[in-house]
Formats: structure tokens, sequence, C-alpha cells
């Protein structure tokens, strides 16, 4: 394994846990806090946090999809030559992945009702799945190893 695919790893999981680790803190830790503080102060708060924690959200969907797609560049012909089950399983972890930006983009834009806590931890479950994915695509690849 040479540098740069070191690098592009510790950006595609870096990338992860800032998005994933960001939306529990706001669900779990900001959101609740809040309601401590009156209705004006809460809205401003708020309102800051949000707009902050979209600049990460935007550099780590950038990063996630920069870094996946030259892995899956990298990894082009394994993939290729590989189980239907694995390419399934792959195939689904990127359709997930886009799923959440969707969701994300969705709620920002107004495009997407309701309450957006609920959206979060949604989100929150569908990160589970993709990475509980990328595991089974990589124990898949040491298998055939
Ligand atoms: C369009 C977006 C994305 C693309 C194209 C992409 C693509 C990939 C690829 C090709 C791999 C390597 C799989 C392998 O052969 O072992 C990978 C690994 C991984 N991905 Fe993604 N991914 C994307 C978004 C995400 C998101 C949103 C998450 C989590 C919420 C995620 C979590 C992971 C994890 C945990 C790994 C395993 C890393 C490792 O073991 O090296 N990915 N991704």
């Amino acid at each position: 394994m040479d540098i740069v695919n070191i690098i592009v790893r510790v950006v595609h999981i870096g990338s992860v846990v800032a998005l994933v680790g960001g939306t529990l803190f706001m669900v779990f830790a900001m959101k609740p806090s809040l309601k401590l503080v009156d209705e004006q102060l809460r809205q401003s708060l708020m309102t800051l946090a949000r707009k902050r924690f979209m600049r990460i959200t935007h550099t780590a969907i950038s990063l996630l999809i920069l870094s996946g797609a030259w892995t899956w560049y990298q990894n082009v012909e394994v993939y290729r030559n590989a189980s239907k089950a694995l390419q399934a399983v792959l195939g689904m972890k990127v359709l997930i992945a886009l799923v959440i930006f969707a969701i994300i983009f969705g709620v920002a834009a107004g495009a997407l009702k309701g309450c957006p806590a609920r959206w979060a931890w949604i989100n929150i479950a569908l990160a589970l799945v993709v990475i509980i994915l990328a595991a089974v695509v990589r124990s898949m690849h040491m298998a055939a190893m």
C-alpha cells in the first residue's frame, strides 16, 4: 500500500468521523441543551451552529466523494473480477451514501419537510448501515485474497 492510498483512506474515514460525529453532537448534545435557554437565544444559537456545521458537512461530503471515487478507481480491476455479492454490497454502500447526501441537501434546501432532528437520526442510522456494508466489503476482499 503506497502513501497516497494511506492518505486517501485517512481522508475517507476522517470525513465519516466529522460527518457522523458532528450530526450526533447536534442531535444528542446541542439540541437538548438549547431547551434550557429562551426562545430568541435558542433560535440564534441554532442558526449559527447549523450554518457553521454546514461548512464541515459540505467539506466532508466533497472529500468523501473524491476519496471514494479515487479508491474505486484504484480497485476497479479488483471489483470487476470480484463476486457478484461483493459488487452488490459495494453498490448498495455507495447508493445509501448518496441517499445520505440527498437528505442533507434536501433538509437544507427546505425540500424535505418535518423535524430536521428526525432526518438527522435517519441519516445516523443510514450511516451505520454504510459503515457495516464497508466492513463487509473489506472482509470479502480479505477472504478472497
Ligand atoms: C459517494 C460517496 C462514497 C463513495 C464513492 C465511497 C466509496 C468507497 C470505496 C470504494 C471504499 C473501499 C471499499 C473496499 O474495497 O474496501 C470505501 C470504504 C469505506 N467507506 Fe466509503 N464511499 C462513499 C461514502 C461513504 C460514506 C458516506 C460513508 C459513511 C457514512 C463511508 C464509509 C466508508 C468506510 C467506513 C469505509 C471502509 C474504509 C476502510 O476500511 O478502508 N463511505 N468507500
